[in-house]
C-alpha cells in the first residue's frame, strides 16, 4: 500500500516526503512542477537514501491521474497540489478556482473509482479570516477575504461532504499557519520564482543582497510593536505533523480538523531581529503602507493537535531563521 503525495516536489510537500520516507512509508509523488523544480526529487532521495515513484501529472489531466492509481496501490492521499499566492488569486480568480477546485474534484473522482478512502488535505489558517480573538481554535468562525483562501474553505466543505454518504471515508483537514525554515541539510527549502510575496523568502533575498531592503507592510497595527503578528512554524515540524495525521487517519473515519502552529505569535520586526541575530546579517528595512487584505494578528491554539495527534512543534524561531539562511545561502 502506498501514500500518494500530490505536490510532493513543493516546499511543504518535499519536506513531508522526507519524513514519510524516513518513517518507512512507501510513497508515490505526483507533481506538475508549476511551483517546484525537478531537482528536488533527487534531493529527497539523497536526504533519505530511499527511492519512490514519480509522475509528472497535472490534476486536471484525469487520464493520467487514473494511471497513477491504476499502476499503484494507493490507500491514502496527502494533497498539497494547488496554487497558493494570495495576491495572484485576487488577480486571477478563475485560474485559482479551476486549478484548485476542479483539480481536487478530479482527484476525488479517481480516488472513489479506485476505492481510496483517506485524504489528508493541505488547508490554511487563512480560512479563519480576521479572527476576533487569538489564539485561534479549530471551532472559530470561518471566513475568507481572497480567492485562494476561498478555495481552501470550499475544498474543506467539499471533502467533508464526501464523508456523509460513505461512512468509511476519512478526511483530515490540516490548517497551516506560517511555514518557514528548511531541512537542516540545506538541500530543500523555499525559493519561490520571482519577487517573493511572503516575509521569510523576502528577508532571505535581502540577506543574499538580491533585494536591497525589506518593506515592512505597516507599523500601525494594534500589536506590541505595530507590525503584523503571525504564528511561524518550522516546515519540518509541519511535515512531522502530517506523519502524525497519517497515522491518526488510519485509525479513524469522518472529518478531523487540526491547527498546525506553534501557538506563539511573532511580529515582522521580531522576525527581522531574530534573523539578524541568528545569522549575524543586517536586514535593512523601511516602513511601507499596509498590504491590502492583511490582518493584524494570527496565531494558533495547537492544543487539539497535541492531545489527539500527539504532535507539538519543537523548533524555535532561531532555528527557523538559521535553517532558512542555510538553505538560501546554498541555493541562489
Ligand atoms: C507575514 C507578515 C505581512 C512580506 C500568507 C497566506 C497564507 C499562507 C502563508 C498559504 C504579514 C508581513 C510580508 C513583506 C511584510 N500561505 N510582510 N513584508 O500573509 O500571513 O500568510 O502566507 O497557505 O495563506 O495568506 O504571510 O509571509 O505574506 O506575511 O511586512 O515583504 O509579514 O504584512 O504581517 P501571510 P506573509
Amino acid at each position: 500500500m502506498s501514500v500518494l503525495v500530490t505536490g510532493g516536489a513543493g516546499f511543504i510537500g518535499s519536506h513531508t516526503c522526507v519524513e514519510l520516507l524516513n518513517a518507512g512509508e512507501d510513497i508515490v509523488i505526483l507533481d506538475n512542477f508549476s511551483n517546484s523544480k525537478p531537482d528536488v526529487l533527487d534531493k529527497i532521495r539523497t536526504i533519505t537514501g530511499k527511492d519512490f515513484k514519480f509522475y509528472e501529472v497535472d490534476l486536471l489531466d484525469k487520464d493520467n491521474v487514473e494511471k497513477v492509481f491504476k499502476e499503484n496501490d494507493i490507500d491514502t492521499v496527502i494533497h498539497f497540489a494547488g496554487f497558493k499566492a494570495v495576491g495572484e488569486s485576487v488577480e486571477k480568480p478563475l485560474m485559482y478556482y479551476h486549478n484548485n477546485i476542479t483539480g481536487t474534484l478530479i482527484l476525488c473522482e479517481v480516488m472513489k473509482a479506485y476505492g481510496c478512502k483517506r485524504i489528508v488535505f493541505s488547508s490554511s489558517a487563512t480560512v479563519y479570516g480576521s479572527p476576533k480573538t487569538v489564539p485561534i481554535k479549530e471551532d472559530f468562525p470561518l471566513s475568507t477575504t481572497n480567492p485562494y483562501g476561498t478555495t481552501k474553505l470550499m475544498l474543506e466543505r467539499i471533502l467533508s461532504d464526501l464523508c456523509v454518504p460513505d461512512k468509511d471515508f476519512c478526511v483530515t483537514l490540516l490548517r497551516y499557519f506560517n511555514p518557514i525554515g528548511a531541512h537542516e541539510s540545506g538541500l530543500i527549502g523555499e525559493n519561490p520564482n520571482g519577487i517573493p510575496n511572503n516575509l521569510m523568502p523576502y528577508i532571505c533575498q535581502v540577506a543574499i543582497r538580491k533585494l536591497d531592503c525589506l518593506n515592512v507592510f505597516g507599523n500601525d497595527y494594534p500589536t506590541h510593536d505595530g507590525t503584523g503578528v503571525r504564528d511561524y512554524i518550522h516546515v519540518v515540524d509541519l511535515a512531522k505533523g502530517h506523519l502524525k495525521a497519517l497515522f491518526n487517519a488510519r485509525k479513524t473515519t469522518g472529518v478531523s480538523v487540526f491547527n498546525l502552529g506553534t501557538g506563539n505569535g511573532y511580529s515582522v520586526l521580531d522576525i527581522v531581529k531574530a534573523f539578524e541575530s541568528a545569522n549575524n546579517i543586517k536586514i535593512p528595512y523601511v516602513i511601507a503602507p499596509r498590504r491590502a487584505g492583511d490582518i493584524a494578528e494570527c496565531y494558533a491554539d495547537p492544543t487539539k493537535a497535541r492531545e489527539v495527534l500527539g504532535w507539538k512543534a519543537e523548533f524555535d524561531i532561531e532555528r527557523m531563521c538559521k535553517d532558512s539562511w542555510n538553505y538560501i545561502s546554498k541555493n541562489n
